[in-house]
């Protein structure tokens, strides 16, 4: 194993020396600064220190992709495609079936995603669900007639009511596309028994793995497993290599007719004034200069998450969520949305994300005095699922009429606590000081927040 990858980890069991900038100064309202604290790894992460170190020894080397014969363009274009090879195999993908076809993030692979299958199943419908992040609801709904999966009153999915929608559309459903888990109540989706439901009916699943691949093992799993995974979307910046780079894996055939949704360098193997043949993917998917050092970052962070282990890493994670339910749920006048898990096993179903809300006060003004007398980072609102926090919130559709034609109206939310690796108990004891001034003080006016359903 190369130790650049793997620093120190057996020695101290501290994740935080592999990270940067987890202990910068950030400001408070009284004018005096504190290491600050993110909770708020939902939306993205700081680097690790190996993303950084491998940038740095990598760019004397850089060089064009595909598109040179001299040394560093070689060096360039084998690290590339090596690096296909390493995402794959930390995903378990097929490497008979699957494709890794590099994006910037994995709102963009959704979307390459739902133009190559429009052009094969216009009149095919996409069965997504209501817990889903706007990238993997709008890309579909925008193209494709789509149904929505149904959850219950914690926001997790129905499977009976998948079974249901497969069985009424009578073979017509092409593709299933859920979260492996929510940026929203970190509930994870029983994925591979989603996807055994979905082959059975000859459907394909999609799964959105931006909340599911940094934080949990995932194997897609080979083409003769009935609980395989068709395609696998995630991004580098929610899994510590912030250097803007996604990947889109899928099987190969997918990608083999038609022009893709981008065209111009890199993607035509011929061009003549009137006729174009494209490459075969991943290539004719990229269009353009590729993003290495996004690759590179990449690959470094999957190595890093690799040494350090998956399980391992899930296991840490949900040892904080464990021990910030513990502290949350006694301090009262806190609204919880998706339930508190109540064992191991419930433990075992989520990632680590909570959301809540302060009884009477407005979510963004709990979020700015975490930030204000904390230093601690939260995101609050809907988090990009909007339909998914107005169920949650019990919000009808003629009260987001009224937002609709009302815009500074303020609008529904909550407060998110999304943990990384690198986060302990020691700031989730910080997070409690400050939480329970706010309850205890409760000074803002604004909108009152909505108890759970
Ligand atoms: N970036 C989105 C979030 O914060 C998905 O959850």
């Amino acid at each position: 194993m190369n130790s650049r990858f793997f620093p120190i980890i057996h020695r101290t069991n501290n994740y935080r020396n592999l990270f940067i900038g987890i202990d910068s100064p950030v400001p408070l309202r009284d004018g005096t600064s504190i290491p600050g604290v993110n909770f708020d790894n939902g939306a993205t992460t700081p680097p690790l220190l190996s993303v950084m170190e491998e940038i740095s020894r990598f760019a004397p080397h850089y060089g064009s992709v595909h598109r040179g014969t001299g040394y560093k363009s070689i060096i360039s274009s084998e690290i590339y495609e090596q690096a296909r090879k390493e995402v794959l195999r930390f995903v378990g993908g097929d490497y008979q079936r699957d494709t890794v076809i590099f994006v910037k993030n994995t709102t963009e692979a959704l979307n390459k995603l739902a133009n190559r299958l429009y052009s094969k199943h216009k009149n095919g419908i996409v069965l997504t669900t209501w817990m889903e992040h706007h990238s993997n609801l709008l890309p579909w709904r925008e193209k494709f007639k789509i149904d929505y999966i149904d959850i219950d009153e914690q926001g997790r999915l129905k499977l009976d009511d998948l079974q249901t929608k497969l069985e009424r559309y009578q073979g017509l459903v092409k593709l299933v596309t859920v979260s492996g888990a929510s940026n929203v109540t970190g509930h994870r989706n029983h994925i591979h028994q989603i996807a055994e439901i979905a082959h059975r009916y000859g459907a394909k699943i999609c799964v959105d793995g931006a909340q599911l691949v940094p934080h949990a093992p995932v194997n897609m799993g080979p083409s003769n497993y009935l609980g395989h995974i068709d395609y696998l979307a995630f991004s580098g910046h929610k899994m510590y290599a912030p250097f803007g780079a996604g990947v889109l894996i899928g099987p190969r055939e997918t990608f083999e007719e038609g022009a893709p949704d981008y065209t111009g360098g890199g993607t035509a193997r011929i061009v003549t004034p009137d006729r174009v043949i494209w490459y075969e993917a991943p290539q004719r998917e990229e269009a353009g200069t590729p993003n290495l050092m996004g690759v590179v970052a990449l690959l470094a962070a999957i190595r890093t998450l690799t040494a350090i282990g998956m399980k391992r890493i899930q296991s840490h994670e949900e040892e904080l969520l464990a021990y910030t339910y513990e502290k949350l749920r006694w301090l009262g006048g806190l609204y919880f949305y998706g339930g508190i898990p109540l064992n191991k096993e419930q433990l075992s179903q989520r990632i680590g994300v909570i959301s809540f809300n302060v009884a009477g006060m407005y979510h963004q003004d709990v979020a700015e005095f975490l930030a204000q007398e904390g230093g601690i980072s939260v995101r609050n609102g809907c988090f990009c699922a909007q339909p998914y926090v107005q169920r949650l919130l019990n919000i009808s559709r003629e009260q987001m009429e009224m937002h609709l034609y009302n815009p500074t109206l303020p609008q529904p939310g909550m407060v998110r606590l999304s943990f990384g690796l690198y986060n302990t108990k020691e700031e989730i004891d910080r997070l409690m000081d400050v939480l329970s001034k706010i309850v205890r003080k409760k000074t803002w006016s604004g909108a009152v927040a909505a108890p759970p359903h």
